[in-house]
């Protein structure tokens, strides 16, 4: 019979052997700030006993850790926390910009995409993961099962609203965020990128206004050019998200349509709001009549276990259009999203069809029949480990090779990080030089429609870490050493 682990025991019939559950659970001591840089770590045979595992087992997975770079061997003395060289500080909260802008659509954002493709680039830039690190083979597997079981039906357009098998497995899943919902509230859609679209046009017109985090989403920004929208930039905590004062008198002095947020791990800040404050968006927001247009497109991604509740989750009145997709957890390229557009559902539903009357039917069948399959969460765990990982160490390769005074970003989920550099440097001219040195990074302006953030670039961590990423880290900091050095001549 299978027994369940004691209370702090470890887990003996999971698939994680003992030794990674010993290197998991210290590294979680780390991550969440128990075990601070410089910390001595619980002695071999200590943990040992505590944890009714072999010496070997402790030690193992304290090699484990020494091989990540997150703990090192003092002789004679044990195992320590290591101490970055240099643990670069959070970026301060940016401001709020007072005027509603006009947006340009630029075409960088389409060749930092495009650059994303590139085998000779290390891709740094478009924030796409890695598809080593998705269920890419089983996924493919079954996409090519279910056309051959369905050869008709997987031809045909299905519901406007999207595959009925599909829509149950999302509404399970909302489950997670604390939203409790039912297939008919969703509509399924070609990513999150075309149901942000379709959410905005459900409640605005053109020559609209809309309150958005600052800096914001690239994508967000073209999305709203593309539909006369003008943005107003709200200021934006890297740790705690937009900041509700100025939203709430961005709200009492401007007309303002909508307000579209992404709450769980924003991008670029990768922030995430507390429950309370969550609450009290709402408040405001309703308080203005304002609905909110909610992207979700990381909320799976937390690296401390426990998945943000939506803003959804406290919408007792349908004014959230939840927005999501799995392109961050399974496969970009599927275009596989959603909306549940709360009391905008009809509209949504209507403007799908004028859009691209359905979504493509044979992904929604494989992604329905890969979530029926199981197995989902146990991947999901292991993918936000790798996240979690690989942030750290760019966070670490940054403070190492970046200019003095250079910020940085602490996410607790998602996979990109922000990072501000001293005044003098332009991020537009360093993408340029860094291209030709074979690395994509995501300039700063291009998360606002108010020529700021020029000092700022966005990193992708989503890519396996190797040699030639700590090089690309390193060729990106020399580069813009080089520019603050010439600025500082001039
Ligand atoms: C915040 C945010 N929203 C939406 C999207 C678009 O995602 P999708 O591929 O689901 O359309 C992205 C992609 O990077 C994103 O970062």
């Amino acid at each position: 019979m299978r027994t369940n682990p004691r209370p702090g025991q470890l887990e003996r019939h999971s698939r994680n052997t003992l030794y990674e559950q010993v290197a998991d659970r210290i590294e979680n001591l780390i991550h969440g700030g128990t075990l601070r840089p410089g910390a001595r770590i619980p002695s071999v045979r200590r943990l040992s006993k505590q944890l009714s595992v072999s010496v070997t087992t402790v030690l193992e997975g304290y090699r484990l850790l020494e091989d990540k770079g997150f703990i090192e061997a003092r002789p004679q003395s044990g195992y320590y926390v290591r101490v970055p060289l240099q643990s670069p500080p959070v970026p301060e909260k940016t401001t709020s910009c007072e005027q509603a802008t006009d947006l340009e659509a630029g075409d960088l954002v389409l060749r930092i995409l495009r650059e994303a493709n590139r085998p000779d680039i290390v891709p740094l830039g478009a924030a796409v993961p890695s598809a080593e690190f998705l269920p890419t083979a089983r996924l493919n597997r079954i996409l090519s099962q279910v056309v051959r079981r369905d050869p008709h039906g997987s031809q045909l357009y299905d519901e406007v609203t999207g595959l009925k098998s599909l829509r149950v497995q999302i509404a399970r899943r909302a489950l997670e965020s604390g939203v409790t919902t039912n297939p008919d509230e969703i509509v399924t859609t070609a990513g999150t990128q075309e149901a942000i679209h379709l959410c905005l046009r459900a409640v605005t017109k053109p020559g609209d206004t809309v309150a958005v985090e600052s800096p914001t989403y690239y994508g967000l920004l073209e999305a709203l050019a593309g539909l006369h929208l003008k943005s107003i930039e709200i200021a934006t905590d890297p740790n705690e998200g937009i900041c509700l004062t100025d939203l709430d008198t961005a709200l009492a002095t401007k007309s303002v349509r909508a307000c579209v947020l992404v709450p769980s791990f924003g991008n670029p800040l990768g922030h995430c709001m507390s429950d309370d404050n969550r609450r009290e968006l709402l408040q405001v927001l309703r308080k203005h009549d304002v609905p909110l247009i909610e992207d979700d497109a990381y909320g799976d991604l937390t690296f401390n276990g426990v998945r943000p509740k939506a803003v959804k989750a406290f919408d007792e009145h349908g004014q959230v259009l939840m927005c999501s997709s799995f392109s961050k957890t399974l496969a970009p390229g599927y275009r596989i999203g959603w909306a549940m557009p709360g009391r905008y559902k009809t509209a949504v539903e209507k403007l799908k069809f004028s859009t691209s009357v359905a979504t493509a039917t044979p992904t929604q069948m494989a992604v329905a029949a890969y979530l029926e399959s199981g197995g989902f969460d146990r991947y999901l765990r292991g993918l936000r480990r790798t996240y979690r990982d690989l942030v750290a160490r760019m966070i670490g390769s940054v403070g190492e090779h970046f200019p003095a005074g250079t910020r940085v970003t602490r996410p607790q989920g998602g996979h990109v990080l922000w990072v501000e550099m001293p005044e003098g440097i332009d991020s537009i001219r360093l993408h340029e030089e860094a291209l030709s040195e074979g690395v994509s990074i995501a300039p700063g302006p291009l998360f606002t429609a108010t020529q700021r953030y020029t000092n700022c670039v966005r990193l992708n961590c989503a890519i396996s870490w190797t040699p030639a990423v700590d090089a690309a880290i390193a060729t990106v900091g020399h580069l813009a050493k080089i520019q603050l050095a010439k600025a500082q001549l001039s």
